[in-house]
């Protein structure tokens, strides 16, 4: 019998998880459960990057979990785990470090961004180093288990290419040693928009919360975020995101969460105004809400959480284990 291909990803603690995420990620990682060995992974490390309260990363870790479920992974077709819960992902990422330049982790453009935003809070003088080094805890993430594929959105497409990039350097120093992956990023969505600021990608980390929806808002909230996001005067529905940021997003989600081309979208509002549009798009927003939240309050106070997670990280725990193991013998750590 021909063996699954393998699939990993992550989504990072910080916050809440968005419409972005869902429609970006987390609804590929479930269409693709069939068909994959799929390794799906709460990135916690990655939401101490920037500070964070300990409360709320508590909060905030348990809550990705059941989220992954209740947005329909199922417990025994995919590995749902704990990043820190596998030691082997920081152990990997150090060896990563001494094998890249702080030259190609200064382009990153996630790291401009994010450096720039302390900027301009006049915090110069305050860059994580976490920040600079992020995507070298994600390729090490990847790298540990050998995947064919990296479910994500487009934000993430240059740190994938910097884990190749590694890898093959790495497999060129030493001998091979490293899969190199390939992104897989969705058709449609794979960069939701802000509501309030179309031309910037919707955020968890986003100071206003009428720029994203949470998974977790409630159905009256999401209506008003919705009935609230920015469009433009012309009336005309159209795909057009050079001209039309806000109304291209709006068809966007539709699109994908109705299972309909942007074509069909377009005809399905032709002749139709923003009002109706809206309220189209609040529709499929909400009934996909109110299931996943449904399945949500009914499981995070459940023990079963608990139990699947630990199962996952064991299977995490053996391939990332035997894969360090091959890692420390090519590069000379293992001394034995
Ligand atoms: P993050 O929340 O930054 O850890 O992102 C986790 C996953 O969600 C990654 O695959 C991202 O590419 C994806 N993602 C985050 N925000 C968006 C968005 N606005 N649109 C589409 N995908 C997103
Ligand atoms: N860095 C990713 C993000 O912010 C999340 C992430 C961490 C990830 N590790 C990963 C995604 C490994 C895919 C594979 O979106």
């Amino acid at each position: 019998m021909k063996s699954k291909k393998r699939m990993v990803s992550g989504i990072t603690a910080t916050g809440t998880v968005t419409l972005g995420n869902y429609i970006g990620a987390i609804k590929n990682f479930v269409k693709l459960q069939e068909e994959f060995e799929m390794y799906i992974f709460v990135a916690n490390l990655h939401a101490i990057t920037t500070p964070i309260d300990k409360l709320k990363l508590r909060e905030n870790i348990k809550s990705m979990a059941a989220l992954y479920f209740a947005c329909g992974l199922d417990p025994n077709k995919v590995n749902v785990f704990i990043q820190s819960e596998v030691l082997e992902h920081t152990q990997l990422s150090w060896i990563l470090t001494c094998n890249s330049t702080i030259g190609e982790l200064n382009r990153m453009t996630q790291f401009k961004d994010k450096s720039q935003k302390q900027k301009n809070k006049n915090r110069t003088d305050y860059i994580p180093t976490g920040l600079l080094t992020y995507p070298l805890l994600m390729a090490a993430d990847i790298l540990l288990y050998e995947p064919d594929y990296v479910p994500v959105g487009k934000d993430q497409k240059q740190h994938i290419e910097l884990t190749r990039n590694l890898a093959e350097r790495m497999n060129n120093k030493y001998g091979n040693l490293f899969k190199i992956p390939e992104e897989y990023i969705p058709e449609v969505g794979s960069k939701i928009m802000d509501l309030q600021n179309p031309t910037n990608k919707m955020s968890k980390s986003s100071e206003n919360p009428k720029s994203y929806i949470s998974l977790l808002d409630d159905i009256k909230i999401v209506e008003k975020k919705i009935k609230s996001a920015v469009t433009d005067s012309e009336n005309l529905i159209k795909y057009d995101p050079i001209n039309k940021p806000g109304v291209s997003n709006l068809i966007v989600i539709y699109s994908s969460l109705a299972n309909k081309s942007i074509k069909e979208v377009e005809l399905f509002f032709s002749n139709k105004d923003y009002g109706f549009l809206k309220n189209e798009v609040i529709k499929v927003v909400s009934i996909l809400l109110k299931e996943i939240q449904d399945k949500y309050y009914n499981l995070i106070n459940s023990n079963d959480i608990e139990t699947w997670l630990e199962k996952s990280a064991n299977n995490a725990r053996y391939l990332a284990r035997k894969k360090m193991s091959k890692v420390m013998d090519k590069i000379g750590l293992n001394y034995k």
